[in-house]
């Protein structure tokens, strides 16, 4: 039986950069099931997938041109039958990226609504004419640089893009576009697909009116143009409920089938976010840990916020430290506390996502300008997508040619082999905290305290006590340690202190 997603630990594969079983430099869908016993030796219990679609390659994958093909990089659909087939048989669920949001500009609906203004696609996207200066229709920004707007000179009107020109955004208030998303979800569940991660779900929706969104009052302290507006009208819109509703109607006719929200949300909007969803088989990514403080005070107040609202929601928590568009842990807090942070993620009640690398410790790597893929002008991405270091051989023994993306330096330390084998190591420290993340309670009645910078917590049986300061703090004589994040502490010695960013599991 497959475990039940809300108390489920999601693996996130980012594919191309997993394990090139094929040595053309790029990961691919064997590479993941070559790699499956390892997967499942983590303790986890599902497996996303970033795109894995036929792709015209602008954002990694995130620009599909035809949904139900798989990109010939990654191989093709007899091999993610046979992932999904060999991850079910070690109860792993699997989770695929799902894009309502856009598509790329050669997709052939796309093309197809570019051809003439009376094409039957025509407003399956977003198409506008120009505003009276002739220029784009309003001052919306596109999240990667510059407008939303690109003019076509074929029909003389502008199309809408959140991201880049060549990733048009689908027009979801449409029901033929919803449907056609709605069979792309069918043709995946009934091979046996468990879960959807809903990309870009703030931007499901847009206001009718097109209005001008504000600028923020601090605007001129901040360098993104996009982070200078306020987005009244082009993000976070209630009207999107309606497709998240929908979807999650669809789903049903498939009992065990799941999915998540992608938006990055203050606590008010998730909590309005799952007031007007659907919960039983839907949840929200909660981001607050990508960019939270190692602040005891700060933390306490706002988990204990968030679940007490998930309580109030019935809504299921969901924990992510970092993800292929965010720094990894180990970068931005440094060994230690990305431990501590990850003893904080394990031990809540809910979904807990780990990305790959992160259990090894894996840093951000420099990558050489002439390396550069991701095109994204204000946070370059490609540091936290480098190859999986995986041994001390060369390129870390994810390809025998030159990868992709060069590896991180440290390969022959930071690897999966010099791991397995330490039991100091981060790797063995994971695979001890997943142990015990099996005897948790699921309940989101927890209630975290904190006092000179400690956090402390009981789940079930187990007490946990976090230091998120660089100082040695006294506590109580302890002996009933069962796991510390330093990974040197025996079971049944005396700890009368913390070290800086100590995490310690006690009975
Ligand atoms: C994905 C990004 C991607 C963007 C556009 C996001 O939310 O996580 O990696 O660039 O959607 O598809």
């Amino acid at each position: 039986m497959l475990p039940p997603w809300s108390t489920a630990t999601i693996y996130q594969i980012f594919p191309l950069s997993y394990y090139d079983s094929n040595n053309d430099g790029k990961g691919d869908l064997q590479g993941v099931i070559q790699k499956l016993d390892y997967i499942s030796s983590l303790g986890v219990n599902a497996i996303w997938l970033n795109p894995i679609y036929k792709s015209n390659w602008i954002d990694a994958g995130y620009d599909i041109l035809n949904h139900t093909e798989i990109d010939p990089i990654f191989g093709s659909m007899k091999d993610l039958d046979e992932l999904i087939r060999q991850a079910h048989k070690r109860n792993l669920k699997i989770m695929l990226d799902l894009l309502p949001n856009h598509t790329s500009d050669q997709h052939p609906w796309f093309i197809e609504s570019a051809s003439s203004k009376n094409s039957a696609k025509r407003n399956w996207y977003t198409w506008r004419d120009p505003s009276p200066d002739g220029g784009p229709p309003n001052n919306w920004k596109a999240v990667f640089g510059g407008s939303v707007w690109t003019f076509d000179a074929g029909t003389q009107q502008y199309y809408l893009h959140t991201f880049y020109p060549q990733q048009p955004d689908l027009n979801l208030q449409n029901p033929n576009v919803r449907n056609a998303i709605f069979s792309i979800v069918r043709f995946y569940l009934n091979r046996g697909v468990d879960c959807f991660r809903l990309d870009a779900a703030s931007h499901f929706a847009k206001d009718n009116q097109f209005r001008d969104n504000p600028l923020r009052k601090d605007w001129q302290q901040i360098t993104d143009p996009y982070e200078q507006q306020e987005h009244l009208y082009d993000k976070n819109l209630s009207k999107r409920y309606e497709f998240i509703n929908e979807l999650s109607h669809q789903l049903n006719e498939f009992p065990h089938s799941y999915m998540i929200t992608e938006s990055y949300l203050n606590l008010a909007q998730l909590t309005d976010l799952h007031k007007n969803t659907n919960t039983h088989n839907h949840t929200a990514c909660n981001f607050h840990l990508v960019e939270a403080e190692l602040d005891a005070r700060k933390l306490t107040t706002w988990i204990n916020s968030y679940l007490a609202m998930c309580n109030k929601q019935n809504a299921v928590p969901t924990w992510i430290l970092s993800n292929h568009d965010r720094t990894r842990i180990a970068s931005r807090y440094g060994h230690l506390a990305a431990r501590m942070m990850a003893m904080l993620q394990l031990t809540l009640p809910g979904i807990a996502f780990i990305y790959y690398g992160d259990e090894i410790g894996m840093q951000e790597a420099k990558i050489p300008e002439s390396y550069r893929h991701d095109l994204y002008e204000f946070h370059n991405r490609d540091a936290q997508r480098t190859p999986m270091q995986w041994s001390p051989e060369a390129n870390a023994g994810f390809s025998k040619v030159k990868p992709w993306l060069p590896v991180h330096a440290n390969y022959s330390i930071v690897n999966v082999e010099n791991e397995e084998v330490h039991a100091e190591s981060t790797l063995s420290y994971y695979r001890s905290v997943m142990q015990i993340r099996k005897e948790l309670y699921n309940s989101s009645t927890i209630k975290l305290q904190h006092k000179q910078g400690i956090l402390k917590y009981t789940n079930n049986s187990h007490h946990i006590m976090l230091n998120t300061s660089p100082n040695k703090v006294s506590i109580k004589p302890l002996k009933t340690i069962i796991l510390s994040t330093y990974g040197d502490t025996k079971t049944g010695e005396v700890r009368s202190l913390l070290r800086p960013y100590e995490g310690i599991i006690y009975a």
